[in-house]
């Protein structure tokens, strides 16, 4: 089993989600809880940005030990700087700079041309690697950058000083065909690229960004960039709890393992959902509050018998205390009569037949019938003599 290493961008890129803004003591109630779940490095915040995330990123580094901290900074001197002053307090310090690669961002954006951006990227991560034992580079949009240009500016980054090479799919356009392939031709194509550790970090434009992660980590990525939930500038990062998962559930399938404590998944997601007001769907994988409810008949009454029928991820291994057989109009007699049970009353058949009758007759009313509505009924056929 290979190591993959842990990036957590929750505080920063998630943070970027429209509409969300954390103040310094629920970053650090994240961060702290971010250590706890055990990913190997988290992203605090953009030091340059504001002072409040500054301070931000200043207390988190001062106080997370466990996990290395690191802040984003563009390829200036002042946001080197600032990143520094921020995190040098840090355990393991780590700055993440990024410059963009790709046609569209060089000439529209940056206005600058290939050999200005290798030319900047390359002086920045040598100033950077004066202050930081660790940087990370980013190509910004790797995915729409010419792969040869990418593997010129690549190795020089690398005899530059930098640590980490990170080719984000910045707005989440490669398939995961090609998004494997450009990290198979960047391991065969940079001389010097075993010195490093190979990221990857995808947005979820086009719903790809676990199996394009997941893509890269088949060819090469030995570190995966995400965010809890999957929350993230537009349609967000990639979730990291659902590449953990498929990665240990398809252990069979995929030769690698992470540090993260999967059973902290579910208080890590409700803590972000919580500080963020970004509510999860309830069909989100993992940890959507459908993924171990069962509502049709049929379903219902093979996971009474084993629940490996219609669950393939316990809810025990991802911190859900159990999984939940939602009673409503698809609900059979075996589930009903489970939930009786349950709630303290032994009902002979033909009681139990009569209580059935009038929960089906319920459920053409309303979507769930809740426990409450159960003892109304139970009641109801009980002093019906
Ligand atoms: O998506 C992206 O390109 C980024 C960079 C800043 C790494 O978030
Ligand atoms: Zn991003």
């Amino acid at each position: 089993m290979s190591q993959i290493k842990i990036f957590d961008t929750t505080l920063r890129d998630g943070e970027q989600s429209p509409g969300v803004n954390l103040n310094q003591l629920e970053k650090l109630e994240i961060a702290k809880q971010l250590e706890r779940f055990g990913v190997d490095r988290m992203e605090a915040g953009f030091p340059a940005s504001s002072k409040g995330d500054f301070n931000a990123v200043k207390t988190i580094a001062e106080t997370i030990k466990e996990t290395s901290v690191t802040g984003l900074a563009r390829t200036v001197k002042s946001d080197v700087d600032a990143a520094w002053d921020a995190l040098k307090g840090a355990s393991e310090p780590c700055l993440h700079l990024f410059l963009a690669t790709s046609p569209i961002h060089m000439t529209y954006k940056l206005k600058k041309t290939p050999e200005e951006v290798i030319e900047t990227a390359v002086s920045m991560v040598s100033y950077a690697r004066k202050k930081f034992p660790q940087v990370e580079w980013s190509a910004e949009d790797a995915s729409r950058s010419d792969w040869n240009f990418l593997a010129q500016i690549i190795e020089q980054v690398i005899d530059a000083g930098a640590t980490v090479i990170n080719l984000p799919d910045t707005v989440g356009y490669t398939t995961p065909l090609e998004y494997g392939n450009l990290f198979k031709f960047i391991k065969e194509t940079v001389p010097n690229i075993d010195r490093v550790r190979l990221s990857c970090h995808c947005h979820n434009d086009l719903g790809m960004a676990v199996a394009n992660s997941i893509a890269a980590v088949e060819n090469g990525a030995t570190q995966v960039e995400g965010t809890i939930n999957g929350i993230g500038e537009r349609a967000g990062n990639a979730s990291l709890e659902e590449i953990a998962v498929a990665l240990k559930i398809r252990s069979d399938f995929y030769p690698y393992k992470t540090d993260l404590k999967l059973n902290e998944i579910k208080r890590t997601s409700d803590l972000v959902a919580k500080l963020t007001g970004m509510y999860v769907q309830a069909n989100k994988a993992v940890i959507g509050r459908n993924a171990f409810a069962h509502e049709s008949g049929i379903h219902q009454d093979g996971v009474l018998k084993n629940a490996s029928t219609y669950e393939i991820i316990t809810p025990e291994l991802v911190g859900v205390s159990s999984n939940t057989l939602f009673l409503g109009k698809h609900s059979g007699r075996h589930a009903f009569k489970d939930k009786v049970k349950e709630l303290g009353y032994e009902l002979s058949e033909e009681k139990l037949k009569e209580a059935f009758n009038l929960f089906k007759l319920l459920t053409d009313r309303k979507k769930e019938v809740t426990d409450d509505d159960l003892f109304t009924i139970l009641t109801e056929i009980q002093t019906d003599t």
